[in-house]
């Protein structure tokens, strides 16, 4: 199946299906989002936190990026795939965003790239986006905006600031962005934004009535208890089973019961005329 373009997610919100966004980070999770049918895969700056266990996505690189980029490309058959700009690649000047795009693409395997910010950011929207580079904006809370924010909270919540949020999306699409993410905006703002954009709007905390939704692969699987925004939903909660798992074989290799006969080798036989296989072989070793 021929991985979705631009032109698939527009013609989805022309269709008005709903598009499924996730973030992933490696090659194995692409591989199970991919395979569950979400539209587009999300390399997210979130990699920060998620993975790399920091307080925030500031200290991610464009290296980063990159690296997480090309492992989660290889896991991805049908999905889009998305990997963020991190802090600092791109607000110095629109020739660094487009330097930064350029990069995550060409070894970052990426099909488009996204950026926070509005007015400020769209010379470098222009720019990527004329050198052939589709574009992902993103408004309301902007992570790497968090020290100017003072915090992770609900934007845009007044009515200057929610006309504001408005003229950036709609300057947004003008400068040729195709698709822009709402993070934590009140619902009927988000639905407003939707209305009047051409491009779809893809929601975290910004309501039902955005064009599609993006959660954190770690979040929608309940991976981590100590973390759950009110925006989050877990569809699973793989905490528990996963320690548990992984005690159990703790358990198994201390007290003895693994590994078994069954998962061991002996020493080669010698050939017999007519044998076929040789115990032994395996598929994939690290
Ligand atoms: O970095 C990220 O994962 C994101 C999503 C939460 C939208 O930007």
């Amino acid at each position: 199946m021929p991985r979705k373009t631009v032109l698939d997610l527009q013609e989805l919100k022309a269709s008005r299906q709903k598009i499924t966004m996730v973030t992933a980070y490696d090659a194995t999770m692409a591989r199970l989002v991919d395979t569950a049918g979400v539209d587009m895969v999300l390399v997210g700056d979130s990699v920060g936190m998620v993975i790399q266990g920091h307080e925030d996505t500031l200290s991610v690189t464009l290296d980063d990026m990159i690296y997480h980029g090309r492992c989660v490309a290889r896991g991805l058959t049908q999905a889009h795939l998305t990997v963020d700009l991190p802090f600092m690649t791109y607000q110095v000047s629109a020739a660094q965003a487009l330097e930064s795009a350029g990069r995550l693409v060409k070894e970052g395997r990426a099909q488009s790239v996204k950026l926070e910010g509005g007015a400020r950011s769209v010379a470098a929207v222009q720019l990527i986006v004329d050198a052939g580079i589709p574009v992902v904006g993103h408004l309301g809370l902007t992570p790497q905006s968090v020290n100017a924010m003072g915090g992770y909270r609900v934007q845009a919540r007044e009515d200057a600031a929610a006309e504001a949020l408005m003229t950036d999306a709609l300057a947004l699409q003008e400068a040729g962005a195709f698709c822009l993410v709402l993070e934590m905006v009140p619902a009927p703002l988000a639905a407003e934004v939707t209305a009047a954009l051409s491009i779809p709007t893809i929601g975290i905390g910004a309501g039902p009535r955005c064009d599609g939704q993006v959660l954190v692969c770690n979040d929608l699987l309940g991976l981590d208890s100590r973390f759950k925004p009110r925006f989050v939903r877990r569809f699973a909660e793989l905490e528990s089973p996963v320690i548990d798992a992984i005690r159990g074989y703790v358990d198994a290799v201390q007290d003895g019961s693994f590994p078994t006969r069954e998962h061991s080798f002996g020493p080669r036989k010698a050939k017999q005329p007519g044998a076929v296989a040789q115990s032994g072989t395996i598929t994939r070793l690290y």
